[in-house]
């Protein structure tokens, strides 16, 4: 039977990490992949999660199964990290996830049980894997424009009035920080306006929030979803411990639903936790026992909010040397852009050509749309990367 398969053609960003790898070149760069990396180009472990991990291997008595939804304690502390302490917890219900793209998948599958094959707008450009996913739970893709490539920054007009054409009970996804792969975000008047739009039109608002914490703080990442629980009836949110807490490959995460009175997220819950259990039964426990732990112990969530604010500083600091590199080489700000934009990513202007002649003649990794890693950005390397770039350009 398996004869009669296409070929799969590989994802290209995990395809561009397998090239990487085996590339012996040792001043070689990755600026692809969307994973955090220090000064040393690795990505640690967090010394709190490790903390926390030591303290749940020694007290763990019983691996016994928890149920679809995952751990209730886990999920309050997303919560209240997500919509923040004051929030109508009342009207607010949370599943943990196998990571952000579970959270974004078991989402979708609850939403077109409601809806039927229902539109879904996301921002063009957006991750990629947004579209394997939605088209997985068979939603109906839009594009909305997001970003004017020629100005480097978002093209709001344009989103709104594709966007005001979009019908009622259509889902907008929004990414809540730290744009991926632009870095370009909203400001607090355009998220107003954004959420005024789908009050007025009543279009469904779904968040994914990946970078919590990798823009400027964890409470100033979530004001968006924040000011949409607050103005409008409902909305969803898949967030991800992968990036603010390191857990990668342990796949933590939450699907968080807002309804409009206590009875109606009970029963979203309900429905949410079928759709779990008919994939996958129950989520993995390590990475969200873990995370709770860091959240519930007052010294570890200490330790982590400093980690984190040493990456975001990081991160900020390399936009700034990488822009001040580009000053210098291109004898233009046509790069200081990249200074104010938010999270893991930026986009160079490079063409498909630019892109393959850094990766064959520099040993430098960038993924086809031009999307930089900006952790990935060299410290001590920063000239012989704007060098290698102008050479290209
Ligand atoms: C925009 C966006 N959403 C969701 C995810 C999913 O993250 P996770 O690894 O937690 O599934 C990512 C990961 O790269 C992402 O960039």
């Amino acid at each position: 039977m398996f004869r009669s398969l296409p070929e799969s053609k590989p994802d290209a960003i995990l395809n561009l990490m397998t090239q990487f790898r085996a590339d012996p070149r040792t001043d070689k760069m990755d600026l692809g992949v969307g994973i955090y990396k220090d000064a040393n180009g690795n990505t640690p472990v967090m010394h709190a999660v490790k903390r926390a991990e030591k303290k749940l291997v020694d007290t763990q008595d019983t691996k016994a199964y928890v149920g679809p939804v995952g751990s209730r304690p886990f999920c309050d502390s997303i919560i209240a990290q997500v919509m923040g302490k004051d929030a109508d917890t009342d009207r607010i219900r949370a599943a943990q996830s196998a990571g952000g793209t579970g959270a974004l998948r078991i989402i979708a599958d609850l939403l077109k049980n409601l809806r039927g094959k229902a539109n879904i707008w996301v921002s063009d450009p957006t991750w990629p894997n947004h579209f394997p996913v939605f088209n997985a739970a068979q939603l109906n893709i839009e594009p909305y424009p997001y970003y004017d490539a020629q100005n480097s920054r978002v093209d709001f007009d344009a989103m709104m009035g594709t966007l005001g054409k979009a019908n009622k009970g259509d889902i907008v996804l929004l990414h809540g920080c730290c744009h991926n792969p632009t870095g370009a975000d909203l400001s607090q008047d355009q998220w107003r306006a954004v959420a005024e739009l789908c009050k007025t039109n009543q279009l469904f608002p779904f968040f994914d929030l990946a970078y919590q914490g990798f823009g400027d703080g964890l409470e100033n990442d979530a004001w968006s979803v924040r000011h949409f629980a607050q103005v409008l009836p409902e909305l969803a949110i898949a967030t991800s411990c992968s990036k603010n807490l390191g857990l990668y490959r342990e796949r933590a995460g939450a699907a968080i639903l807002v309804a409009e009175d206590a009875d109606n997220a009970d029963r979203a819950l309900g429905q949410l936790s079928i759709v779990i259990r008919s994939n996958y039964s129950m989520p993995p426990d390590h990475g969200a026992n873990t995370s709770h732990l860091v959240w519930s112990d007052p010294e570890l969530n200490k330790v982590w909010r400093d980690e984190l604010d040493s990456m975001r500083e990081r991160m900020t600091r390399l936009r700034s040397d990488f822009a001040e590199a580009m000053r210098k080489r291109s004898n233009s700000d046509q790069f200081d852009y990249i200074i104010g934009q938010k999270g893991m990513f930026s986009r160079l202007p490079l063409s498909t050509d630019q892109i393959e002649k850094l990766r064959s003649e520099h040993g430098i990794y960038i993924v086809g749309d031009g999307r930089i890693n900006i952790a990935g950005l060299p410290d001590a390397n920063m000239d012989a990367l704007a060098d290698a770039i102008m050479g290209v350009i």
